[in-house]
């Protein structure tokens, strides 16, 4: 069983997002001792670029075209991203909120896994997407600083949603911190340590979820 931490903050020790994910982590460590975890910190990857070669690759196919090899090996780095997704039996997913959405870099990351016919495709009868990867756990931890859940400015949690569900993964947990901008680092330190019992909880609900069990 594996669980892939992606995370969307380059501000490595500093960042609360982190800090809630590795309480969460903790506890999932200790409750699960033989879980092989592994993560992908999306402002230390070089991701592939998603240009030219991939933007014409990825229609490639619904446009009777053949690949050049150019855009042939960029497809193929489009991929590997996604068979790394696929592979992990649970996600979880820790992010800022950027301007009101989410960090360009996480943005960057799912334009490259949301691909038609691999991780998603359309019924043109209904005018639905649907998913084409396994449904599995994935735990959000958000945090903001003043946009509460649910509000009308919160692009974050929506899209991940929709995101996630657009490739058919629905089972989505969520963990939200918000007004976490305090003006002291003891201020700051103590306001997020005061959501970790709730990373805890959230842990242990998690495990509970089943993992990757085809729909
Ligand atoms: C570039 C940037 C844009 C931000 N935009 C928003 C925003 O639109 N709304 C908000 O509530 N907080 C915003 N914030 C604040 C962060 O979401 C908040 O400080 C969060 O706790 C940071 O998490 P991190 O420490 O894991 O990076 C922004 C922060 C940065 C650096």
């Amino acid at each position: 069983m594996s669980l892939l931490h992606i995370h969307a903050s380059p501000k490595g020790a500093r960042s609360a997002s982190l800090r809630l994910a590795d309480a969460f982590l903790d506890e999932v460590r200790r409750l699960e001792p033989d879980l092989e975890i592994t993560r992908l910190d999306l402002f230390d990857t070089d991701l592939p670029e998603f240009g030219a070669d991939s933007a014409i690759a990825k229609f490639a196919p619904l446009f009777g075209e053949t690949r050049t090899p150019a855009q042939e090996a960029a497809w193929e780095a489009v991929l590997a991203q996604i068979e790394r997704l696929d592979a992990a039996d649970r996600i979880l997913l820790s992010t800022p909120m950027w301007n009101y959405s989410i960090p360009y870099r996480l943005k960057h990351y799912f334009d490259l896994v949301l691909q038609p016919r691999v991780t998603f495709g359309y019924d043109p009868q209904k005018m639905l997407h649907y998913g084409m990867l396994r449904n599995r756990p994935v735990q959000l931890i958000l945090t903001r600083s003043s946009v509460l859940p649910g509000d009308f400015a919160d692009f974050q949690l929506p899209y991940l949603k929709f995101a996630f569900d657009m490739m058919g993964i629905r089972d989505l947990s969520v963990l939200a911190a918000w007004r976490t901008t305090r003006p002291t680092p003891e201020a700051r330190e103590d306001y997020i340590a005061s959501f970790e019992p709730q990373a805890r909880d959230a842990a242990a609900a998690f495990l509970a979820r089943p993992a990757g069990k085809p729909d």
